[in-house]
Formats: structure tokens, sequence, C-alpha cells
């Protein structure tokens, strides 16, 4: 949601921290434009909410949010702060014409499956998972970022969180979910949790490839192009795994117990990836 993110540090220490930054005159005109539903300020304060609640949560890898403020022209989130994204660790790795291993790839791939099950735990989606809202530590775990599309769906006795559907289709195109491209989606809707899986077979996707996705075809958003996309890969093991989750319809689209049983992961002790979080990774 058009905020600057600058790293800097913190002024009475030697701290390293990220501060979002959201000018009020800019969200003002972005939502008026975008014929919003919702103020900024509503959008700022889910913001903030969501990343409270992944505070208190303790969360390993879930950003962390320090503090909150505001000035008269501005919005400032501080948050806990990481050397590089995803997308430029894809980047960095193609432009020295090198890809990421396959033990790299599952190491990311399963830290980022229990970043999605430690948010859904708290009945949050994220609705916008890709490289640039994957942040990597100093140590080298992952940390999913940037709750601002994300919805918090309180418990209901009629359906688990699993089976919340949404109508408003939001996120990054390219990244999207078939089902949220139909043009009956906001009368029919959308299971939420299994758009965030989605969204995940396509991140892990990228990384295997080592490609920029434009999901599309020349001709425009044709989602058969990314359909076919996991045929590139080469590794029959591989290629299940991603077209289990990126072929599948959403209602018989793979949950997360069932992804972590997937053979891909069968080198990954996921009692490790889920332990307790180590304070000094958590760190300011
Ligand atoms: N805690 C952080 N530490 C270091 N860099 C960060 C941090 N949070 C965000 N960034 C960097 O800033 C970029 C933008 O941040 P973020 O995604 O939160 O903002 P946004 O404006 O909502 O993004 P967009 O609309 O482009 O998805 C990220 O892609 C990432 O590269
Ligand atoms: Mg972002």
């Amino acid at each position: 949601m058009c905020a600057k993110v600058v790293v800097q540090k913190q002024p009475m220490t030697t701290e390293m921290v990220a501060i979002k930054v959201f000018h009020k005159r800019q969200l003002a005109y972005y939502t008026l434009s975008k014929k919003a539903k919702s103020t900024f300020a509503e959008c700022l304060a889910r913001e903030r909410d969501t990343l409270v609640a992944i505070t208190e949560s303790r969360s390993r890898y879930l950003t962390p949010l320090f503090e909150a403020f505001q000035d008269k022209h501005n919005v400032y989130f501080v948050l806990k702060a990481y050397p590089l994204s995803l997308s430029d660790l894809i980047s960095l790795m193609r432009d020295l014409g090198k890809r990421l291993t396959p033990g790299a790839i599952k190491f990311y791939a399963s830290e980022l499956l229990v970043a999605i099950e430690q948010l859904h735990s708290l009945n949050i989606a994220h609705r916008d998972i890709k490289p640039d809202n994957i942040l990597i530590s100093s140590n080298g775990h992952l940390a999913l970022a940037d709750f601002g599309l994300s919805v918090r769906i309180p418990p209901d006795d009629q359906r688990p969180f699993t089976k919340q559907i949404r109508y408003d289709a939001v996120g990054t195109p390219a990244y999207c979910a078939p089902e949220l491209w139909r043009a009956d989606v906001s009368k029919k809707g959308y299971l939420v949790a299994a758009s965030d899986i989605w969204m995940y077979g396509a991140v892990v996707l990228q990384m295997w490839l080592s490609k920029r996705l434009p999901f599309f075809s020349p001709e425009g958003e044709d989602r058969g192009v990314m359909f076919d996309m996991y045929q590139l890969v080469e590794d029959p093991v591989v290629a299940d795994f991603l077209s289990s989750i990126v072929h599948a319809p959403e209602d018989l689209r793979p949950y997360i117990p069932t992804i972590k049983a997937h053979k891909f992961f069968a080198t990954i002790n996921w009692r490790s990836v889920c332990s307790s979080f180590d304070d000094q990774e958590r760190s300011r």
C-alpha cells in the first residue's frame, strides 16, 4: 500500500530497524482513486492490528512490529529490520548466473509454509504472498512481511478458518490464485486460506525455476500459462508437489498438513522448523 520502507540505525542504540512510512496525503489520494470502501485510516489500523497480533504471538516467521506512531504528515511502523528479501535473493543469484540449490529451496519452502501456518493459526490470511513480501534475516531465516492486504477472520461456528470465504479479490495479479480471476468472484467468493496456499505454490515454483514470473501470456491474462509452468520442472517429485498445489481447484487444494507430508519435504524435520522461538533470532 504505497509505503516507503527505510532501514536505519535507531538514534539511541546501534540497532537497525525498518521504518515503513505512509504519507497521509498520498494515501488519501490512493484510496479515493481506487474508490475504496474503507478509508486509509481504517486500512492502516487494520495493518497495525494485524502486526500487533503477530508480535504478541511471538511467531517465529512473521515480521514483528516494535512501535507505531504518527505526525502531521506520516504514519510510521517501526519493524524488525531484515537485510534482504527473497526477491532480492532470487535476482542476485540470477545476476550471478546461479540458482538456489534444491536444499536451499526446500529449507525456505519449509519455513514459508510454517509462516503461513502460524499466520492462519491466528485466523489471519495474508493475501499477498510473493517474494517481495518474504524477508530473510541475517541468520538466514525467512519472515513473512507486509500485512497491508491481510484479513483477520474471527472464528465462527459455521466454518473453520480453512473454509472461510471472501468476496473482495485482492493481491498482486501475477501471484493471484485462478479463482480470484473469475468474473463472478464478487458473488461466489473464494476460499481465503486456499488462495494463500496457491500463492505459496507460485513462490516455490519461482524459486525452483529462478525466473521472473509473468504468469501471463503475451495476449493477456491467460492463467493457463501458469498452470503449465510447473511442467518446466524436471524433477518428478518437485513437479508433482507443485502441480498438486497450482493445478488443484480451490476446494481440492492440499492444505498445510498434507503439504508437509509430501515427498518433496522428506528430508525436512518439521519439529525443528516449528520449534519454539530462539530469542537471539527475534532480538532487536
Ligand atoms: N522489516 C523490513 N526490513 C527490511 N526491508 C523491509 C521490511 N519491510 C519491508 N521491507 C522492504 O520494503 C518493501 C516494501 O515493504 P512492504 O511490502 O511492507 O510495503 P508495501 O508498500 O505494502 O509493498 P507493496 O505494495 O509493494 O507490496 C519490501 O518489499 C521489502 O523489500
Ligand atoms: Mg509489499
